[in-house]
């Protein structure tokens, strides 16, 4: 059999290559024929990727790390030895920071290789629209980001640590659903099977859970109910599966614009680490601290390698971060807010993902017909988008506020992101009396 043919090369004409989404790998040949591709020396060939936009990381990292410094170091009287151990985290952040950056560029080649690509859906018509973009640039994220991860706990925990059991089954579960992810970027598998992946991802969480199982009741609520403490047993357990499905599901789909899936994860992962901070520095409880410090040790990484992916991710587009990023990063963020026990504060952090989801809800609960993408339409005349009836975020904000650019909505969503996070310390603001 022939070895199938790649066109990236720039003398391949545009209009040749019918742009098609991603459901394209599953028309490619079977797997078996994958021994026949060119040897890898051709892929030195492919023309390297677009350099990543560090502008763009230094602006984002310059409003969140300096914030963040000069409360953990200068604000808040918190311990020399947490003080040491988030430094420890953060350094080795950055080092994950700077080998994802490298490794991207050879990831894609390799992708590429494997022929897993998608097509630029709001550049269709242009000759953008026409490139193979690598798609499931998140596998590298999530490995660099478990390397990290693993590797902090030999700074961090002894041996009979009582976090320790927590902190390995929280990655455990990020690892199965990155695992997961990667699955679904191969396979494309249906809406209906996606949507339960996180609840098997979650298991080794609610396992190993031993913490426990009870709500506070608010003070003026307390009276009504009648205790200040609530035991949900195993509701609990089973609130703890529905919010990891939740959050990796709700980042998945408020996606589809350049730069707008690593974008809400960089944003809401800088305010849980402020949110962290706050709550170290106002609480006296070492238990309430360390829950807090467990959740920096794990947000830390996971925020510095998404600006990484971000860097290419960013508009216009040299990479997709694909389902196995959108997955591991829900993931990441669901195991910190259920062990953390601020599961309340992430689902206002989530509040564009929550709005996102119950506009889609008619759509996925088959009411309505749901396309395979839920996509603005693009004008290639004038470069902007317009919004369509499909129920989506993105959608809505096209139609309340007019066409635009797809750079722009992805500015005005991330905006209204970082307002439902202020938003959310507003409200802890407010609450703080209450307690
Ligand atoms: C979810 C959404 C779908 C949306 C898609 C975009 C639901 C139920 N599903 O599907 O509506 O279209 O995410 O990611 O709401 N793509 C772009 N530009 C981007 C990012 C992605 O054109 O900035 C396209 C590419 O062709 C890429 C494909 O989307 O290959 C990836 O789609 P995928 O993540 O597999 O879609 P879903 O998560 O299934
Ligand atoms: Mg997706």
């Amino acid at each position: 059999m022939a070895p199938r043919r790649r066109v990236l090369s720039a003398s391949v004409e545009p209009q040749q290559v019918e742009p098609q989404p991603m459901a394209t790998v599953a028309e490619d040949p079977p797997m078996s024929t994958v021994a026949e591709d060119p040897p890898m020396s051709t892929v030195a060939e492919d023309p390297p990727l677009a350099p990543p936009k560090l502008g763009l990381v230094l602006f984002a990292s310059a409003h969140f790390f300096f914030p963040f410094v000069y409360l953990v170091f200068i604000h808040y009287r918190i311990e020399e030895e947490l003080r040491r151990s988030i430094a420890i985290c953060a350094a080795m952040s950055f080092a994950g920071f700077v080998v994802c950056l490298r490794m991207i560029p050879v990831a894609a080649r390799y992708v590429l290789k494997r022929n897993m690509f998608g097509y630029d859906i709001n550049k269709k018509g242009t000759p953008q629209g026409n490139i193979k973009v690598p798609e499931s640039l998140g596998i590298v994220i999530g490995i660099v980001y478990l390397v990290i991860a693993i590797l902090f706990q030999h700074f961090n925990f002894t041996a009979d640590s009582n976090w320790l059991v927590e902190y390995n089954a929280a990655l455990a579960c990020i690892c199965f659903m990155t695992l997961l992810g990667f699955v679904d970027d191969v396979l494309d598998v249906p809406w209906r099977i996606k949507l339960v992946l996180p609840s098997f991802a979650a298991l080794p969480l609610l396992m190993a859970y031993a913490g426990h199982t009870s709500i506070v009741i608010p003070k003026p609520l307390a009276q009504f109910v009648g205790v200040a403490f609530l035991d949900l047993g195993w509701i609990y357990k089973l609130y703890m599966g529905m919010l990891a499905v939740f959050c990796t599901n709700s980042i998945n789909i408020h996606a589809g614009l350049n730069g707008l899936e690593a974008g809400q994860t960089v944003v809401i992962a800088a305010a849980i680490l402020i949110h962290n901070v706050m709550e170290i520095g106002t609480s006296s409880d070492p238990e309430y601290k360390q829950a807090h410090a467990f959740s920096i040790y794990l947000m830390l990484p996971l925020l510095t390698t998404s600006l990484a992916l971000l860097s290419y991710n960013w508009y216009p587009s040299s990479v997709f971060v694909g389902d196995t990023y959108t997955y591991f990063a829900g993931m990441a963020m669901a195991v910190v807010g259920i062990l953390g026990h601020f599961s309340e504060a992430l689902i206002v952090f989530f509040l564009p993902q929550v709005l996102n989801f119950l506009l889609s809800c008619p759509q996925l609960l088959k009411f309505y017909p749901c396309p395979r993408h839920r996509l603005p339409s693009f004008d290639p005349k004038t470069g902007l988008l317009t919004g369509t009836d499909d129920g989506t975020l993105v959608n809505l904000f096209l139609r309340k506020f007019g066409k635009c650019s797809e750079k722009s909505l992805c500015i005005r969503l991330l905006i209204f992101q970082a307002l439902a996070c202020l938003l959310c310390f507003w409200f802890k603001h407010i609450l703080a009396g209450w307690r």
